[in-house]
């Protein structure tokens, strides 16, 4: 077949077209039974519909973002990658997918397109950074923004599975985990990856505080008590959650009582297996955030750590307030969730549920539709609770009264 890749004169025209159809979640139970059956002829025929499915979906809201945004270069860079990979895969929507050397050459371009894709994250970031130079957001765009990047990075880390599975099972770079069925593991031991996480993010935190916090894991089977848990999950994505909770804990920890205090309490680690949920909740003592707080801790850019610099060698523990909401995508991924619970003063506790089930774990993916169109073109409404006054008691009376009459006609009326 021809390699060089024919550029689609009418590429919105099949962006209308794949944005039509839903995307197809598929459930971690799926993935493992495709995984071993592993036939890939099949899973070609799959992709080739499904990634460009999945990427005119978001395509598609990319394009409802605010023009200013849309300007910055940075997007734009994202979006011109996201146009090109695109039209990569529509290369493959007729051929023969019996040819050999056909699958061999998908299988390439899937890990060209993974690769261009590797600084989406940062790079759509500074496209933020970028607007936000220019120019002060008002309440709507913020909120399209935030309700854009959810779906975005979701969009991304399912795009990023599919290739991931495809190239790990039938590449040529099959140096994986032998257990592995591609990037999941059927057994996969949930204090290894406590252990792993910990340590990596206790050397960020030595070499930042010269101190860290100790941990304790305490495991809790409820189905069979005393056995070691495992579960049927992405060890890539437990790891990315607990190494974010992890630092955001010690971090905590060593800012509240000081890097040079003689003993600092250790973190505290639940992992509890039910017949619905694997929930691991990390408890710190680390002061706590205050309640007011606990919505914006998942808003992107959201941190009250220095600005890490750029000039550094080492990894920041903390800084671009990307832990939290990234993470919290990787849990509800695959129908988990990631919460924060804090009492201030004292100490929080961040709390991973996931499917215990392999197959109630389904994909969780971004549809574009005339519901999710209405997120980026309607005005947040106006509330309809009562917001603190600021001066109560400094407005005239006849004002107040005034305030008061009206709403009790309000009420009236209903
Ligand atoms: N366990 C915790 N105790 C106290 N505050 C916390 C805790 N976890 C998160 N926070 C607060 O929430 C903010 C956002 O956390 P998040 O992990 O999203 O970003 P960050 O840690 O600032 O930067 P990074 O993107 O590098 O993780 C933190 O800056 C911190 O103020
Ligand atoms: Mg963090």
């Amino acid at each position: 077949m021809r390699t060089t890749v024919k550029l689609f004169k009418d590429l919105s025209k099949m962006l209308d077209f794949y944005s039509q159809f839903n995307p197809s979640p598929l459930s971690i139970k799926q993935f493992l039974d495709f995984g071993r059956k592993a036939c890939e002829r099949t899973s070609f025929i799959f992709l080739r519909k499904e990634l460009p499915v999945r990427l005119a979906n978001i395509m598609k809201e990319i394009q409802l973002l605010p023009d200013k945004l849309l300007a910055m270069p940075s997007v734009s860079l994202v979006q011109s990658w996201y146009e090109k990979s695109f039209e990569e895969i529509l290369v493959y929507e007729k051929v023969d997918a019996s040819d050999l050397k056909t699958l061999e050459n998908f299988c390439d371009r899937l890990i060209k397109i993974h690769n261009r894709h590797n600084d989406v994250v940062p790079t759509m970031a500074q496209g933020v950074i970028e607007l936000k130079e220019v120019c002060q957001l008002d309440q709507q765009t913020e909120h399209s923004i935030q309700y854009f990047l959810d779906r975005f990075y979701m969009s991304r880390i399912s795009i990023r599975m599919l290739i991931n599975q495809h190239t790990s099972l039938f590449g040529s770079n099959l140096n994986g985990h032998p257990r592995h069925i591609g990037c999941i593991d059927p057994n996969c031991r949930v204090t290894a990856v406590l252990n792993d996480a910990y340590e990596n993010a206790k050397f960020l935190c030595d070499q930042y505080y010269m101190a860290s916090p100790d941990v304790e894991i305490v495991e809790n089977s409820g189905l069979d008590p005393g056995s070691p848990i495992t579960v049927v999950y992405v060890p890539a994505h437990l790891y990315h959650m607990l190494f974010e909770l992890f630092k955001n804990a010690m971090r905590a920890v060593v800012e509240h009582y000081g890097s040079s205090a003689d003993c600092l309490p250790p973190i505290k680690v639940l992992v509890s297996l039910g017949k619905e949920d694997l929930t691991i909740k990390m408890s710190d003592r680390g002061g706590g955030i205050p309640r007011s707080l606990t919505d914006v801790l998942f808003q992107y850019m959201y941190s009250t750590a220095p600005k890490p610099s750029v000039s550094t060698e080492s990894a920041p523990l903390a800084g671009y307030g990307y832990g939290l909401p990234l993470s919290r995508l990787y849990a509800r991924y695959f129908q988990g969730d990631l919460i924060i619970t804090s009492a201030e003063g004292y100490g929080t506790d961040a709390i991973i549920y996931l499917k215990a089930l392999s197959d109630e774990a389904n994909e969780l993916l971004p549809v574009f539709n005339k519901t999710s169109t209405k997120h980026y073109r309607t005005a947040v409404g106006t509330h309809d609770w009562s917001t603190p006054s600021l001066h109560p008691i400094t407005q005239p009376l006849g004002m107040r009264q005034f305030t008061t009459l009206n709403h009790k006609r309000r009420i009236a009326f209903r």
